[in-house]
C-alpha cells in the first residue's frame, strides 16, 4: 500500500503533466517540489507535524495546476479538494482541518491571520520556493510578459523583494544571508 505523500503526488504530478502540456508551465518542477522540501525542512527546524506540512505542500496550489474554480480563488478550491481526497482515503478528521486551515490561508496577498506552525509554515515555504526557481520569474517577465531588460529586472527584483518582506519574522532571519546574496549577485546598481 503506498503511502498518503506518494498518492497525493502521484495526483498532483498527473495535473502537473496535463497542465504543462496545455500552457508550458511546469507546476511541479518550477514550483510546488520547492515548496514541499521547504515546508518539510521547516516542519523539522520549527517542530511541527511532517506530515501534515508536506501534505498542505501538495495541495496548498493543486486547483490552479487542475484548472478547478477561479485561479483568484484558488485557496478556496484547493481546501475543498484537499477535503474530500484526504476524507476519501480515510485520513484523520483533526489533521485534515489543519491542513484546510493551511491551504487557506496561505496566500501571502491576503493579509491572513495564522494561527499555527503549520500554517506559518507553508506560507512561508511558498515565498522561498520563489527563490529556488529565478529562472523562471525571468522567463515569466522576458518570453511570456514580454518586458525590455531593465523592466524585466525590475520586475523579477520587486517580486523577489515582496517575496522576502511576507514572510515570517523566523522564515526573514533563515533567508537572510541567501537574500542578501542573491541581490547582490543579481542586481548591481
Ligand atoms: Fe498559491
Ligand atoms: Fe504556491
Amino acid at each position: 500500500m503506498q503511502n498518503i505523500i506518494e498518492i497525493i503526488k502521484e495526483k498532483l504530478c498527473d495535473y502537473s503533466k496535463k497542465s504543462f502540456e496545455k500552457d508550458g508551465y511546469d507546476f511541479w518542477n518550477n514550483h510546488i517540489k520547492y515548496v514541499f522540501k521547504h515546508s518539510h525542512d521547516m516542519a523539522i527546524k520549527r517542530g511541527a507535524d511532517i506530515e501534515v506540512c508536506e501534505l498542505a505542500a501538495l495541495f496548498h496550489d493543486m486547483a490552479m495546476v487542475a484548472d478547478f474554480g477561479p485561479r483568484d480563488e484558488h485557496e478556496i478550491y484547493g481546501a475543498q479538494m484537499a477535503r474530500s481526497m484526504l476524507t476519501e482515503l480515510n485520513y484523520p478528521k483533526d489533521k485534515i482541518d489543519l491542513i484546510e486551515q493551511c491551504v487557506l490561508h496561505h496566500r501571502g496577498s491576503k493579509n491572513d491571520v495564522r494561527t499555527t506552525k503549520e500554517e506559518q509554515i507553508l506560507a512561508d515555504a511558498d515565498c522561498v520556493a520563489h527563490f529556488d526557481s529565478i529562472p523562471s520569474l525571468f522567463s515569466l517577465a522576458y518570453n511570456k510578459i514580454g518586458l525590455p531588460m531593465e523592466e524585466g529586472k525590475e520586475f523579477v527584483k520587486n517580486k523577489l523583494t515582496r517575496s522576502y518582506q511576507k514572510l515570517s519574522r523566523e522564515g526573514q532571519k533563515e533567508l537572510k544571508e541567501r537574500f542578501n546574496t542573491i541581490m547582490n549577485v543579481l542586481f548591481v546598481e
